[in-house]
């Protein structure tokens, strides 16, 4: 579904992405790890046009989207979570939904639309398939956290995408939201067919959700393959996965 090949980027002469090389197949959950600064976060700016690449290819269902608009990739199936928090803090929840809704019909939030009652039922199922249905009137700034960071993959959801990237999305969360992160994760995998990639630093959380992993540092890929050929891989280990213990139980 998507190909990453010798893509380069570098802000004011550092290097931050150096040689990354990535291949996500359609219906799988892809996990990109490295540590702090590997440029995982650089690496989904990229993809998603919010970044324009120096040289390299992106390619989404065998297109070309190398520095194309966040947008125009938008239209062609592909939405994302940020690493902090991006939602619109002055609307309520069922708008912040409604939003990414009208803009995979190619509509703006204004009130004079009438098509805009069209999608109203449909805005309404993206907040029940993500328990956020209660929440629809409040202000999304009154929610908690971890409901925010919910509410933000609602949001991506909300455009149809065929390839979701989440970047750590259960950065600073509770372990208990954490597992219903985990549960979405599988939900919207297992049963809705839906491709992820995403990044995170917790390892447990990647080995159980991940059919593939992608190792980034210092801005290269320097492994891609099965979560257990990354697990006994020596020079991940050296550069990386040695420092964490969690993943060698
Ligand atoms: N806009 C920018 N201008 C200059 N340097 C940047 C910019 N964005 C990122 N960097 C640098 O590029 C490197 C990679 O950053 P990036 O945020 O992609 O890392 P990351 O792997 O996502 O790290 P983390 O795990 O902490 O989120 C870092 O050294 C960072 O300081
Ligand atoms: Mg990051």
């Amino acid at each position: 579904m998507l190909q990453v090949e010798k893509l380069r980027k570098a802000f004011d002469g550092f290097q931050a992405i150096a040689d990354a090389n990535l291949s996500v197949p359609k219906g799988e959950v892809v996990a990109v790890i490295g540590p702090n600064g590997a440029g995982k976060s650089t690496l989904f700016n990229l993809i998603t046009g919010h970044l324009q690449a120096d040289s390299g290819h992106i390619r989404f269902q065998r297109e070309e989207i190398t520095n194309l608009a966040p947008y125009k990739i938008c239209h062609k199936g592909m939405a994302r979570s940020f690493q902090l928090i991006n939602i619109f803090s002055s609307l309520t929840v069922f708008e912040n939904v409604q939003t990414s809704v009208l803009a995979k019909h190619r509509l703006d939030r204004n009130y004079f639309t009438p098509s805009r009652k069209l999608l109203i039922p449909e805005t309404l199922e993206v907040l029940e398939s993500f328990g956020l249905l209660d929440f629809k009137d409040r202000s999304c700034s009154a929610l908690s956290y971890g409901d925010q960071k919910v509410l933000e993959i609602a949001i991506a959801l909300g455009s149809k995408p065929e390839l979701l990237l989440l970047d750590e999305p259960t950065a600073g969360m509770s372990s208990e939201e954490t597992r219903k992160i985990v549960n979405l994760i599988k939900h919207l995998s297992q049963e809705k067919g839906l491709t992820i990639l995403i990044t995170e630093h917790d390892m447990e959380l990647v080995f159980d959700v991940a059919q593939k992993i992608m190792v980034l540092h210092q801005g290269k890929t320097i492994a891609q393959g099965l979560p257990e050929d990354i697990r006994n891989n020596k020079s991940v280990q050296n550069a990386y996965l040695g420092e964490q213990n969690d993943v060698r139980r």
